[in-house]
């Protein structure tokens, strides 16, 4: 794994986005992962700065979430549809079309999983999959413990990660208890990995990933297997590393 050190979230969020440009100009096609949550809301920013400034294009983009809860509305607000459109698809030129996220509101959820993971087989897999690290190691939605064989699956999130999302809803009773994630095999599958590290609060994690066994019992670890991954860490994240 590449480590690339920054001073802060911003120097962070730059970085991984510029990553981002390059990879569109030498790809237009580039089958983009893309993650929600705190981490990559500046990533975005800037992503949608330089299409404003330099004319990035993204007609020919396509994009796959990693992950969307179940029963939540695409207009509902905690919906990460609601998210990707309102911090980044809105303000792009992204055709609605070549987005792609799990739908949290399928009839059948399992047949929702093995269409998704077609989908992203069609396009000849992710290019580039952005990726932010759960406090106990979760990538996507896939929680200490997942197999590292798994595709697109239904989980049951945990009350650790309930607790952390809760932050976003006004109570914990409607925070969802299920959802759709790619699996760690998906995730692995892609051609080259970005995982964006910020924040005291995920030192713990990153030091365990940097130094730890490569284990279920850490979902992330199985990056360590995959030979093109990119950490971008700040000073703050990397303070149990040294
Ligand atoms: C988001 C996702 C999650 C987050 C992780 C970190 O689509 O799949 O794995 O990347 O929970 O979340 P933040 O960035 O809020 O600390």
């Amino acid at each position: 794994m590449k480590l690339i050190t920054v001073k802060n979230y911003t120097d962070m969020s730059k970085t991984a986005a510029d990553i981002i440009v390059e990879h569109i100009h030498k790809h237009p096609q580039l089958v983009l992962g893309l993650a929600t949550g705190s981490t990559p809301i500046e990533t975005y920013k800037c992503l949608i700065e330089d299409h404003k400034q330099n004319q990035t294009s993204y007609q020919e983009v396509s994009t796959f979430n990693l992950d969307e809860y179940i029963g939540l509305d695409p207009l509902n607000q905690n919906s990460y549809h609601y998210y990707m459109k309102s911090n980044f698809f809105n303000y792009i030129n992204i055709p609605e079309q070549k987005t792609h996220i799990p739908n949290g509101e399928a009839i059948d959820v399992e047949k929702e999983c093995e269409d998704y993971e077609q989908q992203i087989a069609n396009h000849d897999g992710i290019d580039l999959q952005l990726l932010g690290l759960g406090s106990n190691g979760h990538i996507g939605f896939n929680e200490p413990g997942t197999s590292f064989k798994t595709a697109t699956h239904v989980v049951n999130l945990t009350n650790d990660t309930r607790q952390a999302n809760a932050r976003f809803f006004d109570n914990m009773e409607i925070v969802p208890k299920k959802a759709i994630t790619m699996g760690i095999d998906t995730i692995m599958k892609s051609k080259e990995i970005l995982l964006l590290v910020s924040g005291e609060n995920k030192s713990k994690a990153l030091a365990r990933l940097l130094h730890g066994q490569i284990d279920p019992t850490f979902p992330a670890s199985v990056l360590n297997q995959h030979s093109q991954v990119t950490i971008i860490s700040d000073y703050d994240a990397l303070q149990n590393t040294v």
